[in-house]
């Protein structure tokens, strides 16, 4: 057996769907509905209405998964869901070609609204996809929060209620893509945008705007942040918990976006709604005329001026049209003064006018961006969530028209439902037998009638002229409509004299098909002419503001139209027409939503509000008419699919035509004939019982199925398990003993290698051993036979040894004798011939004793001196030759000289010496240049100046006298300066001049010429002072090593004034030296004197000091430092040179 899904029928909590309530009646519905709202299931079915019950919290039964179980069921197949109805409609849409209505209803706060958006997610999730159509669906589904914004409040009934009347047609094509979609909306509750009942607030935009845009925003649209500024806004409940404004003005300003809003028709509407907080915010006093009356004025026009400034309109001309009313009567003007209450009117009108016309502006700007774009034919489905049923304690013109729009759908509803009943039958064969029911016709004629109804007899005391008021209209009531059975008032209609104490004064009662309901005709004729005066629309039409002008085109003077324009009741009679034809050409599909509780919690389910609802929706009338022919009927598929194991010819096949077999299940379970009828494809089942009847055998049914299919499963798996373990316990002992045998294979083949490795062990040691022993002997018998040729050998040696022995020892002997034999023979030999030279220099020495006794007179007169001349000159020749090779290097410095060889060449040795190295200094000499010579001359100069006399002078000998230390020629810094010297610059260099005050010095540049020292100064090269040389008489030095110089002038000479210089210098020896030079080489040849001493006197201008230099430690990195004493005492303290 298969069951492929989950029925209705399968786990009922109550039951769901009340046809198939038992029994049938106010109590057991609504406990029904409890029950099940308990468990959680918010939905319950009525044949194929939907009643939703709002859980006020948020349910998982809206998943994507959901939407896959639901797609492409059949309506009954699965437990009662919205989807199931949002399925069958959006299915035989496409697939049936069947334009459809979903009608919404339910009072305030029972979930309309949510109900509509989840049919439209649904359906938008199941249609086709692709980009085009994602747009189409977006904005579609984007449009909700836009109109959400500017037509939903919050009211002490529902924190977000829909204040306007919605429907909306989707289109789709063929293949059921959605192309688009139209909105119609209704009766906008504008008179909530200028007050609010208590516990209320207006419409969320106001709210968005002012928390959710930016700074920026609301200063261009010259708003505060602050609620509280508003008088339009209601202070007690601009808070709503769990509502986030902010967050909502930007999802609205997003979805605007993508529903095609630009960018300032965005930024028009929200300087509209910026213009009506303004508007509420304008105040009006009197002013006193001098005809007695009193003219309103604007109080405060702070508010006006920026409320024009935003809308372009000129301030004079709004603030007239708050003043002054003119009213046109064919050629006449008559303009007459409004007094503050007609000001306040004005202002309300306005603002009401101006705020329900930009709503209706935005309805046709959204229909305008969702239109279908394609011309071909579409399929519709609509969807209508309107306001339900409204009776309040104080009901006024607002409910007695929502409630007539309710009659009408309850009037639609009834004829659809029955319509489709009838058709059902007719289409299956079934014989139709009338159905009792309420008719509400005649409660719509009293409304509507075009002669005597309400709204007739509304609108023609609004358009009558002379005095109009809302209790003439009564009366008029009272006259006309008395005798209607459904109409009550004050004045009983049996008697004009009997009062019906049960109604106030100014009310009327209306039986609705749903309860009675108590209308105060205060405000009806008001409300029903809905005047804004001309002047105001005139005003506005004159804004230089394209949106405002475009909601007030009666305004343009040049279409005056005279006619009054329709009355609101009109207006929505009309609309309301236009509606009900619509939803006639389609068919319906009805939520009915309903509200457990009036404190908007989940969990709690009043009864008596609920059974209140359920009367006034008329759902008990529902399932009487959907109970009053047949409570249930199935196809026959799926009813033989359901019920064939009741039956053993239909189970578990059935192979014959499906309605044959429902045929052989009823005839085998005797159902009686007159408890069901077969139609052409479904079986139509009376009562209630027998499908429970059905359903009841069934469970039995399944239950003895289970526990047969139990049975043999239970069976079939044991047995299955049984050969598993058979066949397992083969293969388990077959590998056992495969491995057992493998295991003792392996024992026995390594018992076999271990003897066998013992015998061949054993077999090799023996070997080895007779191995061993035949080597040992055969090393015996070679030891032996060595031992034996030893011995021969040795033996054989020995007598050898013997016999060489004896043979050396007659050599030896032999040798012996003849080397004494040689010895006595050269003995002698040696004998005789030092006997023959003794002869021999006997014989020499008496023969030159001979000849020099011949000779010695010849020798002493002539060969004495030339061997004496001849040995001098040798020994000179000697001597000169080994000085050539001997003599020192070229320097002149080389103190090097060899000695002499003898003593008389001492004078000699001496001036050669000298010659030598006067010889090499003229040599050194002769490689001077000019200007080398002049630096010699003048280390020379400096040398007979300083030598021995100042300690500096040591240093000063290995430095160069460079002259010019600054490059005064060629440093551009000193160019001035050198060219303010004629002569050449023989010396450049810095110096510190010593203050005479403190001792302390100052940098100066100081220049010598053949003619000057000049001073200048560093930084700038400007001359400080130019002393002539004729005018220095000395200079004074220190004998220390200290840079010190006094240049002392010539008393009364021009450089004289300021007195002697004192200063101190790096290069004071060649400094002096140059000065001196200079002195010695003058053409008047007057000498510069130099004089070095420790103590000398200065003259500073008038006064001497005395120059004393003394020895200080070595400190301060060898500086020497000068310190004034006292006025006739300068100190210098030179440290120790180390
Ligand atoms: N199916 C649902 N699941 C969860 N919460 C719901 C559901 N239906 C309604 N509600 C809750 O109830 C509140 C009121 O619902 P909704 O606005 O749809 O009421 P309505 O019938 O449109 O009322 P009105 O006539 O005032 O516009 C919602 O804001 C939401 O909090
Ligand atoms: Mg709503």
């Amino acid at each position: 057996m298969e069951v492929k899904t989950k029925s209705l029928l399968d786990n009922m909590i109550g039951v769901g769907d009340m046809v198939l309530l038992e029994p049938l009646s106010e109590d057991s519905f609504i406990e029904n509905l409890r029950k099940r709202f308990d468990h959680n299931e918010i939905y319950t079915y009525i044949g194929s209405v939907v009643i939703s019950v709002n859980p006020y919290k948020s349910m998982l039964i809206y998943t994507p998964e959901k939407v896959e179980e639901y797609r492409n069921r059949n309506f009954y197949e699965l437990s009662p869901h919205i989807y199931a109805l949002a399925d069958e409609a959006y299915r035989s849409l496409r697939d049936q070609d069947k334009d459809q209505c979903i009608l919404i209803t339910g009072e305030s706060g029972a979930g309309k609204t949510e109900a509509s958006k989840l049919v439209m997610s649904y359906v938008a999730a199941v249609c086709g996809k692709g980009q085009e159509v994602n747009k189409v669906k977006e904005q579609l589904l984007q449009s909700n929060p836009v109109l959400e914004a500017f037509g939903n409040a919050k009211t002490v009934r529902n924190d977000n209620s829909s204040r306007f009347g919605k429907y909306m047609d989707i289109e789709f094509d063929f293949k059921g893509d959605p192309l688009g979609g139209v909105i119609s909306n209704y009766l906008l509750e504008k008179s909530r945008v200028v007050k609010q009942p208590r516990g209320e607030r207006n419409f969320h935009i106001f709210y968005q705007l002012l928390s959710g845009a930016s700074d920026d925003t609301l200063k261009k649209l010259k708003l505060d942040r602050d609620f509280s500024k508003y008088n339009y806004l209601s202070l007690d409940s601009a808070v709503v918990n769990g509502l986030d404004d902010a967050a909502n003005f930007r999802t609205v300003r997003n979805a605007m976006q993508i529903v095609g809003f630009m960018e300032d028709e965005v930024q028009s509407v929200l300087e509209l709604v910026a213009a009506v907080l303004k508007l509420g915010n304008i105040e009006f006093k009197p002013e006193s005329r001098c005809n007695g009356t009193d003219e309103s004025r604007v109080k405060d026009k702070n508010d006006l001026k920026e409320m024009c400034e935003l809308l372009g309109i000129e301030q004079s001309v709004l603030e007239r049209a708050f003043s002054y009313r003119t009213v046109e009567a064919k050629m006449e003007k008559v303009s007459t003064t409004l007094n503050v209450a007609q000001a306040y009117y004005a202002r309300d009108a306005l603002a009401k006018n101006l705020y329900s016309r930009l709503f209706s502006w935005i309805v046709t700007r959204i229909n305008e961006s969702i239109k279908a774009q394609a011309k071909t034919r579409h399929k519709v489905m609509g969807v209508l969530d309107i306001y339900g049923f409204e009776i309040f304690e104080d009901n006024s013109f607002e409910q007695f028209i929502i409630n007539y729009c309710n009659e009408k759908l309850q009037q639609i509803f009834i004829e659809l439902t029955l319509r489709e009943e009838q058709e059902e039958y007719i289409r299956e064969g079934i014989e139709w037998t009338n159905i009792e029911y309420f008719n509400n016709a005649i409660i719509c004629d009293l409304i509507e009638n075009h002669q005597n109804g309400i709204l007739a007899m509304l609108d023609e005391e609004c358009l009558r002229p002379g005095t109009v008021t809302d209790e003439t209209f009564l009366d008029k009531l009272n006259t006309v409509c008395a005798e209607h059975q459904h109409f009550e008032s004050r004045l009983n209609k049996n008697s004009k004299f009997l009062n019906d104490h049960s109604l106030p004064h100014c009310c009327f009662r209306i039986q609705h098909y749903a309860g009675k309901v108590l209308y105060r005709v205060e405000g009806f004729v008001d409300k029903n002419n809905d005047l804004l005066y001309r002047d105001l629309s005139q005003a506005m039409y004159k804004a230089n503001h394209t949106l405002i002008k475009h909601l007030f085109p009666e305004g343009n003077p040049a279409k005056v139209n005279l006619k009054r324009p329709p009355t609101a009741g009109f207006q929505f009679k009309a609309s309301v027409g236009t509606l009900m034809r619509n939803l006639q050409t389609k068919n319906p599909n009805y939520i009915r939503c309903i509200k457990p509780n009036d404190k908007k919690a989940p969990h709690i389910f009043t009864e008596s509000l609920v059974c209140h609802q359920v009367r006034y929706l008329g759902l008990m009338e529902n399932v009487r008419v959907r109970r009053a022919g047949y409570a249930f009927r199935q196809a026959y598929e799926p009813c033989l699919e359901r019920y064939k194991m009741l039956c053993k010819r239909t189970w578990p096949h059935w192979r014959g035509p499906a309605r044959e077999g429902v045929e052989v299940l009823m005839a085998d379970l005797q159902v009686p004939a007159e408890e069901f009828s077969y139609g052409r494809s479904k079986i139509f089942i009376r009562n209630p019982r027998t499908l429970f009847f059905l359903e009841e055998r069934r469970r039995q049914c399944l239950q003895d199925l289970a526990t047969l299919i139990q049975k043999i499963y239970r069976g079939w798996k044991c047995r299955t398990h049984f050969l598993l373990l058979k066949k397992s316990q083969i293969v388990v002992a077959a590998w056992y003993r495969r491995y057992a045998q493998q295991k003792k294979y392996q024992k026995i083949k390594s018992a076999t290698t271990v003897v066998q490795s013992y015998t061949r062990g054993w077999q090799a040691r023996k070997l080895l051993r007779e191995l061993k022993h035949q080597k040992r002997c055969e090393e015996a018998a070679t030891t032996i036979a060595a031992y034996w040729h030893g011995t021969q050998a040795r033996m054989e040696l020995r007598r050898l040894k013997q016999e060489v022995r004896n043979k050396h020892a007659v050599t030896v002997i032999w040798a012996y004798w003849q080397g004494t034999k040689a010895r006595r023979e050269l003995r002698r030999l040696k004998e005789e011939a030092k006997r023959k030279h003794a002869v021999a220099v006997i014989w020499a020495y008496w023969k030159g004793l001979k000849v020099r006794r011949e000779y010695r007179k010849f020798f002493r007169a002539n060969a004495g001196k030339k061997i004496y001349d001849f040995t001098i000159q040798r020994i000179m020749q000697k001597y000169f030759q080994g000085l050539k090779k001997t003599l020192p290097s070229m320097s002149p410095i080389d103190k090097n000289w060899p000695a002499r060889p003898y003593i008389f060449l001492d004078g000699v040795h001496m001036e050669l010496r000298r010659i030598f190295h006067l010889w090499r200094c003229k040599k050194y000499r002769s490689q001077f240049t000019d200007e080398k010579k002049a630096v010699y001359e003048e280390k020379l100069e400096a040398s007979e100046l300083f030598k021995d006399k100042k300690a500096l002078y040591a240093s000063s000998v290995s430095q160069p006298f460079k002259g010019d230390y600054l490059e005064i020629s060629k440093n551009p810094k000193y160019q001035k300066l050198n060219s303010s010297v004629d002569e050449k610059v023989l010396l450049a260099d810095v110096v510190n001049k010593i203050n005479r005050a403190n001792g302390k010095g100052t940098t100066r540049i100081l220049l010598l010429t053949k003619k000057n020292v000049v001073l200048a100064d560093q930084k700038t090269g400007q001359v400080k002072a130019n002393v002539a040389l004729p005018d220095l008489t000395s200079v004074s030095v220190s004998t220390q090593n200290d840079g010190f110089f006094a240049l002392r002038l010539k008393e009364g000479s021009a450089s004289a004034v300021k007195g002697d210089f004192l200063l101190s210098s790096e290069h004071l020896i060649e400094t002096i030296t140059k000065l001196h030079h200079i002195g010695s080489t003058a053409s008047d040849g007057e000498q510069l004197n130099v004089d070095i001493s420790d103590e000398f006197l200065v003259q500073f201008k008038h006064d001497k000091v005395c120059v004393k230099f003394i020895q200080g430690a070595p400190k301060n990195g060898n500086s020497v430092s000068c310190k004034r004493k006292n006025n006739r005492l300068l100190e210098v303290s030179v440290p120790a040179s180390a």
